[in-house]
């Protein structure tokens, strides 16, 4: 009897709880709901239920994926881990970018290399199809031992970058200055494994060695908390996610400040807004450091 109508009441709730999880957020991502593979067919991997992804490349083709989601603003995590081994030549692309010719775009490239030696970290910022706004970084760690955080936060007043937790860069919204910022046009989440040994090397000179192929790197933990975009409306507008968009208005504070120092006077081995040669008219404007911090 007492079995029996406590089979009654979870059969009651059945659709109570079903609707409840329906609208918990989709945060904890799967590879199968949130990405589709761009190119490189059966380079894409997905697996264990899609909590894992690989991309691999080779000499006929690289790989990639972008997001089905398109998101205007947005806390996004990814763990990755890097091409080991000799990679030098190979380019890990994670990145995100918006539709057309004055897109917007913020990017993480990773830049292999012999093995033993260190990896680049690359990244730019494009606002209305402009860029030319490289830093470039060594990390504190072996890239390709294991899975770390790689991390953008992009709200109304600043982008910044981070790795592990630790921002590594930060991009301010100077409007104000007449720098354009990227706020209009959503962007999608986009990651690819590619053969740059034209550039991505010293002067190009060392070259991809096939003999080590296929390249393969993973990505898991992909985590959005972010305003997705969907026919001219973003998910943030709704009074129900209100609550979790801390992140809209999150600012470094003091800690933050201080570690973004910290990497950036260890670890940044190029700065476009100290690279004179390349700026002999004078630096932009975004470049002006009593604004950009
Ligand atoms: C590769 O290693 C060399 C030697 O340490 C270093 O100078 C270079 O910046 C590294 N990265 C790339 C992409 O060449
Ligand atoms: C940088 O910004 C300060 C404060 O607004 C301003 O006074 C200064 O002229 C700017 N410098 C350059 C080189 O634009």
């Amino acid at each position: 009897m007492a079995s029996s109508s406590s089979y009654t009441i979870v059969l009651l709730m059945l659709p109570l709880l079903l609707l409840a999880s329906s609208l918990i957020p989709a945060y904890a991502g799967n590879f199968y709901q949130d990405f589709d593979t761009t190119f490189g067919d059966g380079r894409v991997r997905i697996l264990n239920n899609g909590e894992l992804l690989t991309l691999s490349l080779d000499k006929a083709s690289g790989s990639g994926f972008k997001s089905k989601n398109e998101y205007l603003f947005g806390n996004i995590d990814m763990q990755l881990k890097l091409v080991p081994g000799n990679s030098a030549g190979t380019v890990t692309a994670y990145y995100l970018t918006s539709q057309g010719p004055t897109w917007d775009e913020i990017d993480f490239e990773f830049l292999g290399n012999l093995s033993g030696d260190p990896y680049i970290l690359h990244t730019n910022v494009f606002t209305q199809g402009k860029g030319n706004r490289e830093q470039q970084f060594y990390l504190w760690f072996d890239p390709t031992a294991d899975f770390h955080t790689y991390s953008i936060l992009w709200n109304p007043q600043q982008i910044i970058f981070s790795v592990d937790g630790t921002p590594i860069r930060k991009f301010k919204n100077m409007e104000a200055n007449g720098v354009a910022y990227p706020k209009n046009q959503p962007m999608r989440i986009y990651s690819s494994l590619w053969n740059a040994d034209d550039w991505a090397t010293p002067g190009g000179l060392v070259k991809t060695d096939w003999s080590q192929a296929p390249f393969t790197a993973s990505y898991r933990n992909f985590n959005a908390n972010a305003c997705v975009w969907s026919s001219g409306t973003s998910s943030c507008d709704s009074k129900a996610q209100s609550t979790n968009n801390g992140w809209l208005t999150q600012e470094l504070d003091s800690t933050g400040e201080e570690r973004l120092r910290w990497v950036q006077k260890n670890y940044m081995i190029y700065d476009y807004c100290s690279d004179s040669k390349r700026f002999p008219q004078g630096f932009p404007p975004e470049c002006n450091n009593t604004q950009r911090n």
